[in-house]
């Protein structure tokens, strides 16, 4: 099980990537195509936004989960530019029959309510993945199974439209949406989805009883996570480990291990809380050394430092027992790399993560300062020929999160990749054992 420790972006794609090798089944269990996995293989470059990054392996089977909303219209392109570029996804790919559909008056809602004023802006992706999940759990959603259920689609959206159009003019005076084409364009695009679709659940619940080891590939990060992150400004669903139980139909005994990502900095795109944001030029810096832009709306992400208060915290909601370092090269240029090692609150620390935003604003970082290598670590793929002092960063972070470091990110391709023995022998005991 992969989750992002932090806020997302942390790198999750390429390490799903390169572990997948390793298992029979990759599946998405929350998030929808708000994610934006970008994975470099031998130099071509593909962003992965529903589908799981697992596809690029040809004996992968990929699910999508139903913890996961659907926009069926990115689905299909998805599929298209995948096809286009020779990756096998028909016989390998399935949806869940019970995965949510989001449809354009989510995003209508989504767009305005944004806008509205009074509203506390979230800086969401605008993919309607928010409205999307109040329909399901207001039980008024329309589920992959009912897409394909013409008779049932074309009632659903009528209704829909009808009551969505009402709200959406009466609080924030949008444009009418039109039943009639929304049904046309649904209708079709559900012929072609259909040939995806299965109950997902019982496809995994089977590969695990003839002993195949399935991957769970985690959307966004913890501090994303609807319940356990920063909340208001968060995603609608359950981006921690917990999620993976939900959103795929897994007992959560199934579970055997969890590999918490993070970044060897910090990022964070949209509002919200971020205790150790740069602001300045070496956050500036660390930008566009990382390209820390967006991979779904190129907006740029906000930059800083890693914190280990949120690590500890990630670690305890996860359950991680391995941290995969990603983007370490990004530090390179660095004369000393400041880590934030705790959290004060009028001058007392607290281990606690504040439950509101304003309880984030009061929070004071306490740093240390670690030695930087200012060594080229681009592409290293053993770990004895890292630097001392970026050797010595990751033994710090690997002692005061508790995790053991099993796998470090030295540069976008899957080749540009630190894989520490001990983790690997742990991965295949543990996929024995599944
Ligand atoms: P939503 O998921 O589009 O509703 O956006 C809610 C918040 O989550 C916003 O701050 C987004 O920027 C953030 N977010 C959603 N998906 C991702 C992701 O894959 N990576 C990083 N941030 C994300």
């Amino acid at each position: 099980m992969i989750v992002g420790a932090q806020w997302g972006d942390e790198g999750k794609g390429k390490i799903v990537d390169v572990l997948s090798e390793n298992f029979s089944v990759v599946a998405r269990y929350a998030g929808g195509h708000n994610a934006g996995h970008t994975v470099i293989i031998n130099g071509k470059k593909f962003i992965l936004q529903l589908v799981p990054c697992g596809v690029l392996r040809a004996n992968c089977r990929s699910v999508i989960g139903n913890g996961v909303v659907l926009d069926p219209l990115a689905f299909l392109k998805e599929v298209g530019a995948l096809r286009e570029a020779g990756v096998k996804v028909d016989g390998n790919l399935f949806v869940s029959n019970r995965a949510h559909v989001i449809l354009p008056y989510h995003r209508m809602i989504e767009l305005a309510a944004e806008n509205a004023p009074g509203r506390v802006k979230i800086g969401t992706t605008s993919r309607g993945i928010g409205p999307a999940y109040e329909d399901k759990m207001g039980r008024r959603g329309l589920r992959v199974a009912d897409l394909l259920d013409l008779k049932l689609l074309r009632k659903h959206i009528e209704n829909a439209v009808r009551e969505k159009n009402m709200i959406a003019h009466a609080l924030f005076n949008s444009e009418p949406l039109d039943a009639d084409k929304m049904y046309a364009e649904y209708a079709q695009a559900a012929e072609k989805v259909a040939p995806f679709v299965c109950d997902t659940a019982v496809l995994l619940n089977d590969a695990l009883k003839s002993g195949e080891s399935i991957l769970f590939e985690g959307a966004q990060g913890t501090m994303l996570d609807i319940d356990h992150g920063t909340y208001p400004f968060v995603t609608s669903s359950s981006a921690t480990s917990g999620g993976a139980v939900i959103g795929t139909g897994i007992a959560p005994t199934s579970i055997t291990t969890v590999i918490g990502i993070t970044k060897a900095y910090c990022t964070r795109v949209g509002e919200g809380p971020f205790p150790t944001e740069d602001k300045g030029d070496t956050g500036e810096n660390i930008r566009k050394r990382g390209n820390e832009y967006g991979a779904v709306t190129g907006r740029p992400r906000r930059t800083g430092w890693l914190d280990l208060p949120l690590l500890r915290y990630s670690g305890m909601i996860n359950g991680t027992s391995w941290l995969v370092v990603t983007k370490l090269d990004v530090l390179d240029d660095l004369a000393e790399v400041p880590v934030c090692v705790a959290y004060r609150i009028d001058g007392k620390t607290t281990v606690e993560a504040p439950a509101q935003a304003s309880g984030y604003e009061r929070i004071e970082c306490v740093y240390q300062k670690l030695p930087g290598w200012k060594t080229s670590t681009q592409g290293v793929t053993d770990y004895e020929e890292l630097p001392k002092a970026a050797r010595e960063y990751l033994s710090f972070v690997a002692k005061e999160t508790g995790a053991k470091i099993g796998m470090i990110s030295t540069g976008p391709d899957r080749d540009h990749t630190i894989l520490m023995d001990r983790f690997v022998t742990s991965l295949k005991t543990a996929a024995q054992k599944a």
